[in-house]
């Protein structure tokens, strides 16, 4: 294993942000649960130690606390907000209960030379959040930083490697926030910094060589980053003992499963199982209206033809997935955390138990924009490994209301002229999504003299960081305008077209 930051985690927002942030220096992290014994971290051989901030009190009944041991392993500790107020009252300062709360900006005056601020001006903007605050250090500590409200907003004990910041050095509103977590992670934790995606291939594939030995690895490909990126990696480690499923469920894109084969099959030579089974999800699917009804069907649907698909295959002891690492942390949840708010129902392909093959999961430790440099170095092309969020349920939930043959291909006609635009633009890149919703509504439309009653189509592009909000994107009028004309005169069945101008939160992404 690389070189390990423990990021323990209180509670805060932005734990996940914390651990990103070091890996951005090149240095592995991992999330820890604030309750995780010291002996736990002593055994994984952490090399240093982060106190992310929480929302709480140090003083609180819930007031979530470490094992006292971590302060005894002899590691580097840095603790952010939160964290910092738990060094204090750990290790004898004095924490007052804030009457105010500081929020926002405010300017740090950094004194004395800590090597925490090595190669920093003397004064930063910084970003905080906290209520209560440090008002006398603990025996050893020093103060090397102050703000308007705290003399303490930085503190050390540089015998024992104990550090401290009331702001947050991780978010973008503090200035260079990044060369402090930098400073932190190489000057006092002596990190090489030999996290790298190269790095990871290598391991990683000596690592599914190991674990499979002869046996065989069946994955299912949707054609999305997760699950490209892990057939790619698993691929390049163990070749044809891999074969790839995908399920064409009848809700795809144009071309959707044409490009698949064509990408897998032929340029990757991957042992790539296509299973036409349409006509059985649009049976099941025939006349359901409700939304979740429909994802049900769906999902189960998939999970049937997924199984019956392997015993043709032949004996497998493994099924390949590409789960990342914000599926598989355990974040803490206190109070209002958005980290907490996991949607389950979006994590489709939960497949049973009784399948009893053992998961291969080789993106586990990775965020999402490491697996996109890892998907870029095993040579899958930018439309892979950039493409926009898909939902599993397909069209299935673009097509309001019952789903017909006829709805699904005008709808897919007009998200194919839109995905063309969007391409042609160079829009498709700078959007977190962008696509076409059919509605089952009629409206009237001329066609040279004729009168033309027909369906409307709406169209949905957002913009969006992690998909909990999003807002609508301002595509300039001439491209709405190409889009609008191509769609209505080149797809029969379509007579208007509008856009949806709602954002998320209150309206979703998607329609249903
Ligand atoms: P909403 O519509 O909840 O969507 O704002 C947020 C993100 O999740 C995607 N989405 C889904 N993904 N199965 C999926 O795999 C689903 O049932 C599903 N519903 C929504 C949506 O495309 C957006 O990126």
């Amino acid at each position: 294993m690389p070189q390990t930051i423990a990021v323990l985690d209180f509670g805060s927002q932005f734990t996940q942000v914390i651990a990103r942030r070091i890996r951005e220096c090149q240095v592995y992290s991992k999330i820890y649960h604030y309750t995780t014994p010291a002996a736990q971290l002593k055994a994984d051989g952490v090399t240093g130690i982060i106190f992310s901030g929480g929302p709480q009190s140090v003083y609180s009944k819930q007031a979530p606390h470490p094992d006292r041991g971590v302060f005894e392993l002899g590691v580097p500790i840095l603790g952010i907000c939160y964290g910092l107020q738990l060094m204090g009252h750990f290790l004898g300062g004095k924490v007052a209960k804030g009457e105010r709360r500081e929020y926002g900006n405010g300017t740090l005056e950094i004194f004395g030379n800590s090597e925490l601020f090595k190669g920093l001006p003397k004064k930063l903007k910084v970003w905080n959040s906290h209520g209560d605050k440090l008002i006398e250090l603990p025996k050893g500590f020093h103060s090397v930083a102050r703000t308007e409200n705290s003399e303490y907003a930085g503190i050390e004990d540089s015998d024992r490697r104990f550090y401290a910041i009331q702001f947050h050095p991780e978010v973008f509103h503090t200035d260079r926030g990044i060369e402090i977590i930098r400073n932190y992670l190489t000057r006092i934790c002596g990190c090489k910094g030999d996290w790298s995606m190269s790095n990871f291939i290598d391991r990683k594939i000596a690592e599914i060589r190991e674990t499979v030995g002869k046996s065989r690895v069946i994955l299912g490909l949707s054609g999305g980053v997760d699950s490209s990126v892990a057939a790619a990696l698993i691929h390049k480690a163990i070749g044809k003992q891999l074969t790839c499923v995908f399920v064409d469920n009848g809700l795809l894109r144009k071309d959707e499963r044409e490009h698949v084969v064509d990408l897998y099959k032929r340029n990757f030579k991957i042992d790539l199982r296509v299973v036409d089974a349409s006509a059985l999800f649009l049976r099941r699917l025939k006349g359901v209206e409700e939304p979740e009804q429909k994802r049900k069907i769906i999902g189960r649907t998939f999970v049937e033809v997924f199984e019956k698909s392997l015993k043709s295959i032949g004996k497998a002891e493994f099924l390949g997935q590409g789960t990342l690492y914000p599926d598989v942390i355990e974040s803490v949840s206190i109070g209002n955390n958005p980290a907490s708010l996991i949607k389950s129902h979006h994590n489709v392909g939960g497949l049973p138990a009784r399948m009893k093959l053992k998961l291969l999961e080789p993106l586990r430790e990775l965020f999402k924009d490491e697996v996109r440099a890892v998907g870029t170095a095993l040579g899958l092309p930018r439309e892979v490994v950039w493409r926009q969020p898909f939902p599993g349920p397909g069209l299935g939930v673009r097509v309001l209301g019952d789903i017909t043959a006829e709805k699904l291909a005008i709808l897919r006609e007009a998200d194919a002229i839109l995905h063309a635009e969007m391409m042609e633009s160079g829009w498709y890149w700078k959007v977190w999504q962008s696509f076409c919703v059919f509605l089952p509504v009629k409206s009237v439309g001329v066609i040279g003299d004729e009168r033309n009653y027909a369906y409307v189509i709406a169209v949905r592009v957002v913009e969006s960081i992690d998909a909990m909000t999003a807002d609508w994107t301002r595509l300039p009028y001439d491209l709405l305008q190409t889009i609008s004309n191509r769609i209505t005169n080149e797809v029969r069945g379509v007579s208007r077209v509008v856009l949806d101008i709602s954002s998320k939160p209150p309206a979703t992404i998607e329609w249903e």
